[in-house]
């Protein structure tokens, strides 16, 4: 299968006081397109940090990071900027709607900031909410909602301006088991009938087995690359 991101013998360095920290060691990572890949590891195994860096949103001391065979970390700032609202979707552990609003109206705005067509976004939104399941809770604002709930409308904003890449970090980690096989199965949904790629991070055994491939990383190193669970090969 076709690449999509390529990271090369990756370190990533930070200072905490008068502390070095080597948060990651001489990463490799190959992101198949249209597959579901799980970073898992132990808390500061340094899946956040590596995951920070496949999404442009952090560059490493060294190391290449390649999207679609292009080298991100020679970008400027201005062009990862529109590398990330174009073609890559995030969502967080803690889920960051904004509370006043609708969930549907949480979407479009998403569809706003990523400077959307306006006459395309009420439908794109409605879309992305039925795709999640959401048709009936589209009126419904923050609070009004459960978290697995909430977790499905921060992805449907994460979808909507149809980006290629997923990045998710924790996504399930709020949510009871059902509310996060739920979330999965929007993911496992969003990998076979739309081919995006998502790349995301967990520690939960019933979790990791709905990836394709999973990296395992430990005290700053890949230990183990797998492709298992029910859909790998
Ligand atoms: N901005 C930062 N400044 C200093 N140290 C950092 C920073 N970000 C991460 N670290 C350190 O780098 C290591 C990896 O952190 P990271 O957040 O990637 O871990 P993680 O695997 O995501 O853990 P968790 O499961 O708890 O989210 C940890 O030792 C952490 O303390
Ligand atoms: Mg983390």
């Amino acid at each position: 299968m076709e690449s999509i991101i390529q990271a090369r013998n990756i370190n990533r360095f930070f200072k905490s006081g008068s502390e070095r920290i080597h948060a990651l060691k001489n990463v490799h990572v190959n992101i198949k397109a249209g597959t579901l890949t799980i970073l898992k590891g132990r808390s500061g195994s340094g899946k956040t940090t590596l995951m920070n860096l496949l999404g442009a949103l952090d560059r490493p001391d060294q190391g290449e990071i390649f999207f679609q065979n292009q080298d991100i970390t020679k970008f400027a700032e201005s062009k990862r900027d529109d590398l990330r609202r174009r073609q890559m979707g995030f969502v967080f552990q803690s889920v960051a709607l904004i509370p006043l609003m609708s969930a549907y109206e949480n979407v479009e705005f998403g569809l706003r900031v990523a400077g959307y067509e306006p006459q395309k976004r009420r439908a794109r939104a409605e879309e992305c909410l039925a795709f999640v399941g959401l048709q009936k809770r589209m009126g419904h604002r923050t609070h009004e909602m459960s978290g697995g709930e909430q977790q499905r409308v921060a992805i449907a904003r994460a979808i909507a301006h149809r980006p290629e890449v997923i990045f998710a970090d924790e996504p399930t980690a709020q949510l009871d088991t059902l509310m996060g096989l739920q979330v999965m199965k929007v993911f496992r949904d969003l990998v076979e009938k739309e081919r995006l790629t998502i790349v995301m991070t967990s520690h939960d055994p019933n979790i990791i087995e709905l990836a394709d491939t999973i990296y395992e990383l430990q005290d700053g190193q890949i230990m183990n690359e797998s492709e298992s669970g029910i859909y790998g090969g």
